[in-house]
């Protein structure tokens, strides 16, 4: 099996909806023991029901906006499961106001906060992981980003720019890492219909438009995605990185 004897830390599962949760199926199905972390905002009880699908399988609280707790998550996962060869992050969050209004009312606070929890935790879980020597020889990193980082889209505002600088980091991250043989890199996936996405305005004209134009005239699955993702953990990906891979039924490739 493609991740047979791999541990993957799969960052930010709320629900059945989650991408995260398509990523830990397609990892636990190829192979890999899948630990998750979760918001500690999050309703603990209810995450321990939907993993309890996975045998061995635990969560622990993290909170993507302060250094220290992310330190305390990724330390009880070293002390509980060893060095870990996959950390996926699938992790974001805009203020409402941010993502209702048009772009240019964004505040400082509300710029700040989405860069800070979408994109900078990013690098902190890096660099904590690299501090704490969590990674195994080989490691994969894997963040989930989106199509309005790299366009204007109706509705993404601030989070648009968030992922712009998610996209930027996984370069930087690649390169930084790579001196240690690590991986880092995207999964730009399609639109689906999950709690974050209920945040953007109009995005059931998103998801229409997308199976009106996409090359696949379909929209994407989180297994699908997680599927994509389980490749980038695995060595059939050791040659890729700092990249950003487009899991989309081939929507941005389209001209018109
Ligand atoms: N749904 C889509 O259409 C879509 C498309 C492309 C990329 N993405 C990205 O996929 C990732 C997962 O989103 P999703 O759509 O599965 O929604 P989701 O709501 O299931 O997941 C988002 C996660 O971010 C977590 N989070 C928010 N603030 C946090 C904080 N301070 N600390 C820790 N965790 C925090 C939430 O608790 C949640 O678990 C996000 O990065 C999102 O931007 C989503």
């Amino acid at each position: 099996m493609l991740l047979e004897g791999k541990k993957v830390v799969i960052m930010g599962i709320r629900n059945k909806w989650s991408i995260a949760w398509g990523a830990a199926q397609s990892a636990y199905e190829n192979g890999a023991q899948v630990i998750f972390t979760h918001n500690t905002l999050e309703n603990e009880e209810k995450i321990k029901e939907l993993i309890a699908e996975i045998p061995g399988a635990k969560s622990f609280p993290c909170d993507a906006g302060s250094d220290e707790s992310i330190r305390t998550c990724l330390e009880e996962i070293k002390k509980e499961y060893g060095k870990v060869d996959g950390i996926l992050h699938s992790i974001a969050h805009a203020n409402t106001a941010d993502l209702r209004n048009d772009f240019v009312l964004t505040s400082r606070d509300g710029f700040a906060h989405a860069c800070d929890i979408s994109s900078y935790s990013l690098v902190a879980v890096a660099r904590i992981a690299k501090e704490i020597d969590l990674f195994n020889e080989n490691a994969s990193m894997v963040a989930f980003t989106y199509y309005g980082a790299e366009k204007a889209i109706e509705g993404y505002n601030v989070m648009g720019v968030a992922k712009a600088a998610l996209e930027a980091s996984i370069r930087y991250l690649a390169m930084d890492l790579g001196k240690e043989g690590i991986r880092v890199n995207g999964i730009s996936a399609g639109p689906i219909k999950t709690l974050s996405a209920k945040g953007i305005k109009d995005f059931g004209t998103i998801l229409d438009v997308v199976e009106e134009k996409a090359a696949l005239h379909k929209n994407v699955t989180t297994r699908q995605v997680g599927d994509a993702t389980s490749f980038l953990f695995s060595s059939m990906s050791s040659a890729i990185t700092g990249e950003i891979i487009h899991v989309d039924n081939g929507y941005s490739i389209m001209g018109v």
